[in-house]
């Protein structure tokens, strides 16, 4: 197979993740006897640095020619947020790449590895229940895209954000979770705040409608309050949720450190012809950036979902998600990740990867489909 891949690490930790998530690519490439291209662009801070802008023109002419988006992470550091490099990065770059290629659906899967079981916040009784869940978050409407509008009345400061959803919107975001939870274990979670806002409404009505396509697959709504709460006390029931701009934004953060880390969170925005942007979550980690320590698995396994959801490359994207568990079973822990415990050998970025690029060649089996063997 031949692919184009459009690469845009961004800012922060963004371009030492991506570095690794190549070497990545290109052994998957070599093993499987695919070419990708890979075409590099500019976005966030670092994009305002050379082009004055979050989201120059060459960067999403770039994007338009390529089969699919490797994006890395934009942001500036938070004491830095109102110089005009910062000011409003992630809307005018992440958000305009979204609402441009109309990538209406979201999925952000949260899996506590079995060896990293320890990890999790939760109570380990908790975890040994198994947390495997998906949240497909609609991703163009709500408060996000409405009119954001800033003024003054009676000598007194206001703001106001539409929040605006149109049946269609729903319809598309809730069809897609469907078609996700048919794969996986046939639960859908439909979260709304529908005892108080109209919008909400809209969303479970239509919602329920979609569902009586759908009699195969396990269906319930939930408020969004309840689900926050549901999450940290019993997130093994759920399989796939599906839920709005805004709540999906929150609730994801709050399923992605489950696991442990958000170093380990990966996330695909599709539009309706699979066309996609993949993405750690996690954001530009300032903080750690340029000391070569940050975990590129987010990164990596983004890309892994990339070759899955874009290319249909199943065999290869199991191989990559295959590989980093095996490390992960190795005991190769990057900073965040690493609890002291004698089995862990603590890695810095390029190490971490190294060790999945091993495990990698050594598989010689995902095209078969069989498992890595990762003690329990
Ligand atoms: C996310 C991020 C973005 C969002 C920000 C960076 C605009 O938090 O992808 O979850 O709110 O959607
Ligand atoms: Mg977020």
């Amino acid at each position: 197979m031949k692919k184009t891949i459009a690469v845009v690490p961004g800012d922060g930790i963004g371009p030492e993740v991506m570095q690794e998530a190549v070497k990545v690519i290109d052994a998957v490439a070599e093993k499987f006897g695919h070419q990708f291209d890979l075409v590099y662009a500019l976005a966030g801070g670092s994009a305002y640095d050379k082009f004055g802008s979050h989201l120059p023109d060459e960067t999403l002419s770039i994007c338009e020619k390529g089969d699919a988006i490797l994006f890395g992470s934009v942001g500036g550091p938070v004491s830095e947020m109102q110089l005009p490099k910062w000011k409003d990065c992630e809307r005018n770059s992440i958000l305009t790449l979204r609402k441009h290629f109309s990538f209406a659906v979201n999925l952000r899967p949260s899996r506590v590895y079995p060896q990293l079981q320890s990890l999790s916040p939760l109570k380990p009784d908790l975890v040994a229940k198994g947390i495997d869940l998906l949240i497909v978050r609609e991703l163009v409407g709500d408060a996000y895209f409405g009119v954001h509008k800033r003024d003054v009345a009676d000598g007194e400061r206001y703001a106001t954000d539409e929040a605006k959803y149109t049946e269609s919107q729903v319809k598309v975001a809730v069809h897609a979770a469907f078609e996700c939870a048919r794969k996986r274990r046939g639960k859908l979670t439909s979260v709304d705040k529908a005892n108080v806002l109209t919008t909400s409404k809209l969303w479970r009505e239509v919602a329920e409608e979609v569902a009586a396509e759908y009699p195969d697959v396990e269906y319930e709504n939930m408020l969004v309050d309840n689900c926050a709460m549901q999450l940290i006390r019993d997130p093994s029931q759920f399989d796939v949720i599906v839920t709005s701009n805004m709540f999906g934004d929150i609730l994801s953060d709050a399923a992605a450190v489950l696991p442990g880390s958000l170093g380990l969170a990966a996330s695909a925005s599709l539009n309706k012809d699979n066309f996609g942007l993949y993405e750690p979550p996690g954001g530009s980690a300032q903080d750690i950036a340029g000391q070569g320590v940050a975990n590129p698995i987010a990164q990596i396994l983004s890309a892994a979902m990339l070759l899955k959801y874009s290319f249909g490359l199943e065999a290869e994207s199991k191989a990559i998600e295959d590989a980093v568990e095996a490390s992960l079973a190795e005991g190769y822990r990057t900073g965040e990740i690493y609890s002291g415990e004698a089995f862990e050998k603590r890695v810095n970025t390029k190490q971490m990867t190294e060790a999945i690029l091993r495990n990698l060649e050594k598989d010689p089996i995902s095209v078969c489909n069989e498992k890595v063997s990762v003690p329990k």
